[in-house]
């Protein structure tokens, strides 16, 4: 994939004048001329600019080009500017861009074995989560399994934190205070089986349609991590936040499979390198970045509850039996929960 760099200047600029926004990972544009050949990729992300994921994949894309003299341009579109993350997979598949920031929901309805990874009860914490995935033992096969049917790579991930449900009637102590209540839920079926055992009935959504949802009261509830609560502006108008802790999620970086391939060895090696910096990077920004998001937002109006853990991790225990199935699922799902320490436990 290479373009002369005066079409990709040219493309640059006209994008920025479509969008208003992207991020170059602090690129100065001006002083990359001189180069005959430049690679551009796009990343599509969902999340705002005050994200850890935007700040994370900016310092990828400095990293990456800093490493390779300038021949390889990251430009990272945020707040769903390229689509929704249902669209943006597609446009992976069909080769319009070339990454994208996924939840593994997106990832679950191409492989099912994916499940594994978004389900309550296989992440006990984040420090469980990252340390799962530096383990190519573990995950090497799954992030492999959809090069051939979809062109894609899965690269690792990003962390999501711990997800807890938040409402605009008030806080949930337990599974019956979600009796009759619509919490929204990314699409997947097994988050709506999820919500159903924790008592709620469930609405899937994709990300940026539930805030005004809420302000509608279309919904009750939804649930996410502190982080997004605060850039999505949620709290504004779902202001109980419940512990519930019930899932550790996690984001995918998804890459164009032969785009990957058709890089000169040296180069995808910078590739990854730069990528997985920009993995440790987001993990360090994600638990002081929770720590600010619940102070902006209690300030903003938002209020904390305790739950009953025990009754909601009783309530969730379904799932497991349901959704791990296959000799490959339950083998991964084993390795998983075994690989856990029990260092950062939380719930
Ligand atoms: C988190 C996650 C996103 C996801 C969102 C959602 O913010 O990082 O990738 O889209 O949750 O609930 O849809």
């Amino acid at each position: 994939m290479k373009k002369r760099w005066k079409l990709l200047t040219l493309l640059a600029s006209s994008l920025i004048a479509l969008t208003g926004c992207a991020g170059f990972g602090g690129i100065d544009l001006d002083s990359v001329g001189e180069e005959d050949t430049v690679s551009y990729f796009k990343v599509a992300l969902n999340q705002t600019e005050s994200h850890p994921s935007f700040i994370a994949l900016e310092a990828f894309a400095e990293e990456l080009y800093e490493k390779t003299d300038g021949r390889y341009v990251v430009e990272v579109f945020p707040n769903e500017q390229l689509g929704s993350q249902q669209e943006v997979l597609q446009m992976v598949k069909s080769g319009a861009i070339e990454m994208a920031i996924v939840s593994g929901t997106q990832l679950e309805n191409v492989n099912v074995d994916f499940r594994v990874l978004n389900m309550p009860t296989t992440f006990s914490s984040i420090a469980h989560q990252i340390d799962v995935l530096q383990q190519p033992e573990i995950v090497g096969d799954l992030f492999a399994s959809l090069e051939e049917s979809e062109n894609i790579t899965v690269l690792g991930g990003y962390t999501q934190g711990e997800r807890h449900i938040y409402s605009t009637f008030g806080p949930v102590t337990t599974p019956d205070d979600l009796n009759g209540k619509k919490i929204r839920v990314q699409e997947s079926d097994m988050h709506i089986r999820m919500i159903e055992l924790m008592g709620g009935s469930a609405t899937p959504l994709s990300y940026g349609e539930v805030y005004s949802a809420l302000q509608a009261g279309v919904l009750d509830g939804a649930e996410n991590n502190i982080v997004s609560y605060l850039t999505a502006r949620h709290f504004e108008v779902a202001p109980y936040l419940s512990y519930t802790t019930h899932l550790v999620g996690l984001d995918y970086m998804i890459m164009r499979h032969d785009l990957l391939q058709a890089m000169p060895e040296a180069d995808r090696e910078l590739l990854y390198e730069a990528w997985y910096d920009s993995m440790d990077h987001h993990t360090e920004l994600w638990l002081e970045e929770t720590e600010a998001a619940k102070a902006e937002t209690e300030a903003g109006g938002a209020t904390y509850h305790e739950v009953d853990n025990e009754a909601f991790n009783e309530a969730l225990q379904p799932i497991v039996d349901q959704y791990v199935v296959t000799d490959y699922q339950k083998s991964l799902f084993e390795a998983i929960r075994s690989a856990d320490t029990g260092e950062g436990s939380t719930n």
